[in-house]
């Protein structure tokens, strides 16, 4: 017997999206070892990743070390002398010492510390001391493991694959770049929160790409600021699923402070029923920001349905980085995998930079009443993670609003089953 409803009835998003179908979702890819290695072999050794922005890197010798255990890799992004990003693996090439123990700084040239092996920014050998001791050997071959590196929209990515199968801006396709023209490199000012969390990284990623939990983890907090529907459900205005990204549409609650994207730039009073210290949050910020955010500067793909009650877009750039817009700030999360249930979770949000003290008033009310819903969508991983793993149950049952998290597995499914096809047809012909 069918119990659940036609979730492909005309209308729903998975009638939208029939290639994802409908059935029970497996809980395999969220608990098992070896699906795991087949994701790193896969998906994290193949495709682009986020590691960060251009701001972190201003100046010639700017460097950025970024862990990529999912992709067995430790990478430096560095700023060149001609002014162009680098990246290579954090190995010296002599015997094999990480050469950059800080996570980030500014150096001359990139300098091991166990024989005293130098490189150029880009990677080039630069001095070996003693170099007549070891024969005649070739310096171009010792130049520092090169790893693709490229922007878009200021965010920094690399790809571990020597040769990856597509520039970034074909994987980012057409979900993503048509945000390319959001007001990125306004939003200078940047709040952060790091932690591991003891769960699967696709489990840390559902819990941010569906608006069902809101009303129960966000009960007590920010679920009041959401539109509901006339069912009194927490439901997107529209999801987007494509070949790799995913994107989500938000309606907010006009009447608050955080459901109000344009609370902080428009004129009168503070939304009814705002806290106190909201509403004074809010006074203080107005007019603070040093940047103008004019909405019909906004790309024409944020809010695509123009929806008046439109809060924010949640984009999901597969496969760990979360970037979700709103018309004055943004969040750039990054759940990057540690093991088949360890996520390094870092947390990053943007604001523009502020004149006054009001204004500081006002983005760090934001940021605390953001740190309390984190800690809300972090309270119940851990405890999914371990419920998950005493296999108990083989599948679990989504609704059509979790259309998202299908898209997930969806996706990382594909590109296994892609790449093990290509790995026995390359097989078959050696
Ligand atoms: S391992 Fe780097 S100089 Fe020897
Ligand atoms: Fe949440």
């Amino acid at each position: 017997m069918n119990v659940q409803p036609d979730l492909g009835a005309p209308g729903s998003l998975h009638a939208r999206f029939p290639e994802l179908g409908t059935g029970p979702l497996p809980a395999e890819p969220y608990v098992s070892p070896a699906w795991f290695e087949r994701e790193k072999t896969h998906v994290f050794k193949k495709v682009w990743q986020h590691v960060g922005r251009v701001e972190e890197l201003p100046l010639p010798g700017s460097y950025l070390c970024v862990d990529l255990p999912a992709s067995d890799a430790a990478i430096i992004v560095t700023r060149g002398d001609d002014g162009q990003l680098h990246a290579m693996h954090n190995v010296c090439s002599h015997r094999l010492n990480k050469i950059l123990y800080e996570e980030r700084g500014r150096v001359p040239k990139l300098f091991c510390q166990f024989h005293g092996w130098t490189y150029e920014l880009d990677g080039q050998v630069s001095r070996i001391p003693e170099e007549r001791m070891f024969g005649n050997i070739d310096r171009a071959a010792c130049a520092l493991a090169p790893v693709a590196v490229d922007t878009w929209g200021g965010f920094i990515f690399v790809n571990v694959d020597p040769k990856p199968a597509m520039s970034l801006r074909d994987f980012l396709g057409p979900l993503i770049l048509p945000l390319e023209s959001f007001p990125f490199g306004k939003m200078t000012n940047c709040f952060t929160w790091r932690t591991t969390v003891r769960a699967n990284w696709k489990m840390c990623v559902d819990a941010f790409q569906e608006l069902y939990h809101v009303g129960f983890v966000h009960g007590r907090s920010i679920a009041g600021a959401l539109r509901k529907d006339e069912h009194g459900a927490l439901s997107p205005i529209d999801a987007l699923c494509g070949e790799h990204h995913r994107r989500l549409s938000i309606a907010g609650n006009p009447h608050t402070v955080y459901g109000n994207p344009n609370a902080a730039s428009s004129e009168g009073a503070a939304p009814a029923g705002a806290k106190p210290i909201a509403a004074a949050a809010l006074r203080l910020g107005r007019n603070s920001m040093t940047e103008r955010f004019d909405p019909a500067d906004l790309p024409a793909a944020l809010n695509w349905q123009n929806d008046p009650d439109w809060a924010f877009d949640i984009n999901c750039v597969f496969p760990d980085f979360y970037l979700s817009l709103r018309p004055n700030y943004m969040q750039a999360y990054n759940f990057r995998p540690i093991s088949h249930n360890e996520t390094l979770f870092d947390a990053r949000v943007y604001y523009p930079e502020v004149s006054t003290a009001g204004g500081r008033f006002y983005q760090e009310y934001m940021k605390v009443a953001l740190r309390d819903v984190l800690l809300e969508d972090l309270s119940t991983l851990e405890h999914t993670q371990r419920a998950a793993e005493t296999g108990a149950k083989q599948v679990m049952y989504l609704q059509d609003n979790e259309i998202m998290v299908r898209h997930q597995v969806w996706v990382v499914e594909r590109m296994i089953r892609e790449g093990e096809a290509a790995a026995r047809a390359a097989e078959a012909l050696a």
